[in-house]
Order: C-alpha cells, then sequence, then structure tokens
C-alpha cells in the first residue's frame, strides 16, 4: 500500500479552542457539518474515538469499516439519535448540538437506517408522512400530501408506481426510495445513508446509486455508508475509512485502490497506520 495518497488524519488536539474563534473555517469551500474530537462509549465499548469527520455539500462521502468499526453510531451521533460522550459538533462552522431527531431534521440533517422503518400496509404517501400528516381546514389533507410525495419522489429521481401503492407490493429498491423520500421532506442539506443498498438485488442497488447521484448533483452533501465497496467506489467521491471506532484513513475515491482500503480497513501494519496511531495516542495535532 502508498503511504501517500491517505491523509494523514489524526485526531485534533482535545482543547477547545478560544472561546469566539471559529474551529472550523466558514470559506465557501467549508464543511456543512464537521464533527471534532467526537467520542462516545457503550459501557467498556468505545463506539467512537475522538473522530473527526466532515460532510460537504455537493459530495458523496463513503464511509467503510469492518463490522462494528463505529460506522453505524458515527451516523446515530450525526442523526440526533446517540448524544457523544465528548467532542463538537458545527454546522457552517458554528458549534451547534444535535439532541434529538427531530432537532437533527430542524438543521437539516436527514437519515436513512438499516432498520427501514416503513409500514407495509400502507401507501407511499402515508409513509411519507407518517407522524407529520398535513392538515387543512382541520382535515387530513390527502390532495396536498400526494402533491408533495410527486414533488419529492421527481425532485430526487426515484422511478416508482403510483402513490397509492402500498409499501408491501414495493421492490427493496422502490423501499429504499420510499425511505429516502420521507427523509428529504423539508429539503436538507445533509443525507445520512446507512448500508442503503444491504438487502437489494444488482438491479435495485444501481437505482439507489443513481438516486444517490442526483442527490449529489443536486447540491446534498452525503455520507453514504456502506459494507460494499464497490457500491462506495461507484458513488463516493471522497473516502473515509474507520477502524475500532477511528478515522483510519482519508482520502479522494479516485487517489485509492482496493488494495489501500483493504489495508485501511483490516488495519495491516505499514508506516501510515503506524504513523497515525503514534498521533492518535498522542493526540499530537499534523
Ligand atoms: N446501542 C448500543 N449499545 C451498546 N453498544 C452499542 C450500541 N450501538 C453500537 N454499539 C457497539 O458499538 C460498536 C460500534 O457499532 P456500530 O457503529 O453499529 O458498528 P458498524 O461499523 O458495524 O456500524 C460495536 O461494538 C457495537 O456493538
Ligand atoms: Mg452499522
Amino acid at each position: 500500500m502508498s503511504t501517500e495518497i491517505w491523509t494523514n488524519h489524526a485526531p485534533t488536539p482535545a482543547t477547545a479552542p478560544p472561546p469566539g474563534a471559529p474551529a472550523v473555517s466558514t470559506s465557501p469551500s467549508a464543511p456543512v457539518l464537521s464533527l471534532r474530537r467526537v467520542s462516545k462509549a457503550f459501557g467498556r465499548v468505545q463506539a467512537l474515538d475522538c473522530v473527526d469527520f466532515d460532510i460537504f455539500a455537493h459530495e458523496v462521502v463513503g464511509v467503510v469499516g469492518d463490522n462494528a468499526a463505529g460506522k453505524s453510531v458515527l451516523a446515530k451521533v450525526i442523526a440526533g439519535i446517540h448524544q457523544p460522550d465528548s467532542g463538537d459538533l458545527y454546522l457552517d462552522g458554528r458549534r451547534t448540538a444535535i439532541p434529538s431527531p427531530s432537532a437533527a431534521h430542524g438543521l437539516g440533517i436527514a437519515s436513512v437506517f438499516q432498520e427501514l422503518a416503513l409500514c407495509e400496509n400502507l401507501d407511499v404517501v402515508s409513509n411519507l408522512f407518517l407522524g407529520r400528516e398535513l392538515v387543512k381546514n382541520g382535515q387530513l389533507d390527502e390532495r396536498g400530501m400526494e402533491e408533495v410525495t410527486q414533488e419529492v419522489l421527481g425532485r430526487i429521481g426515484a422511478r416508482m408506481p403510483p402513490v397509492h401503492t402500498k409499501v408491501g407490493g414495493l421492490s427493496g429498491g422502490q423501499r429504499q426510495s420510499t425511505a429516502v423520500a420521507r427523509a428529504m421532506l423539508g429539503s436538507p442539506r445533509v443525507v445520512v445513508l446507512d448500508e442503503p443498498t444491504s438487502s437489494l438485488s444488482i438491479a435495485q442497488t444501481a437505482e439507489v446509486l443513481n438516486l444517490i447521484e442526483h442527490l449529489r448533483d443536486i447540491g446534498h452533501g452525503v455520507m453514504l455508508i456502506s459494507h460494499s465497496l464497490s457500491d462506495v467506489q461507484a458513488v463516493a467521491d471522497r473516502l473515509v475509512v474507520m477502524r475500532h471506532g477511528r478515522i483510519n484513513g482519508e482520502a479522494p475515491m479516485t487517489d485509492v485502490s482496493y488494495e489501500d482500503i483493504i489495508a485501511a480497513i483490516t488495519g495491516v501494519p505499514n508506516e501510515l497506520t503506524r504513523d497515525y496511531q503514534a498521533r492518535a495516542l498522542l493526540r499530537v495535532p499534523l
């Protein structure tokens, strides 16, 4: 594995930035969302260990790593489902907190998790608006919800049957599109997708990958967590590798080979990982 390709992504020092100083750049090319030194433990399991992570607009950032590397916990911190034990979150360079999923929604962060929470016996429209139905003159605004559903499905470029089809009758790719459409209500800036293709056929996977590229093309920052390296290689602009709750490498997708990625995932000892681990242990800034 070549050692120059990966950004040496050792965590920044665990000291807080001086009061008033923006810890994250606010230039136009600045990230929409940033995490700095974020840690999260469950009992003795250190699920996240001093993680620095950025999501930019118009970008798909692929996140890979072995089972239990901390990918879903990272996504859940961003989605407001888990609260970090320590560390800081920044939206547009301003320090923020994401105390709940509804707070995440309010901040423009949408998420879709492995465990798809859709109701089989309800149609596409009802699934999109479940728990947040539109009401007009004291009545359910069926027409309004149908129109918004059509608009969102069109916006994300999803290929779907009529919107009153029950979810139980949809293909896996169409279910995933329904879940993404539900997340897209309210026009979020950041979209977090945790293993969106894990239970899909090849054709359905292609459909979801097209959808992800479309989300990027219309300006969203997309975090794509996947155990499928070919999916990530197909659509990601930037790759982040997690290992044992830490970031073990980060690079533009075009700069890394399959072998590089596997080495970073499995922690094959080399100059890069030795250097990274030494710096991370000492919390030394680069
Ligand atoms: N709610 C939880 N309670 C206890 N441990 C958890 C919880 N969620 C995740 N973990 C642990 O945190 C580690 C990282 O999990 P996760 O982020 O789900 O991994 P993955 O990279 O496979 O998505 C694992 O060891 C997992 O068992
Ligand atoms: Mg996971």
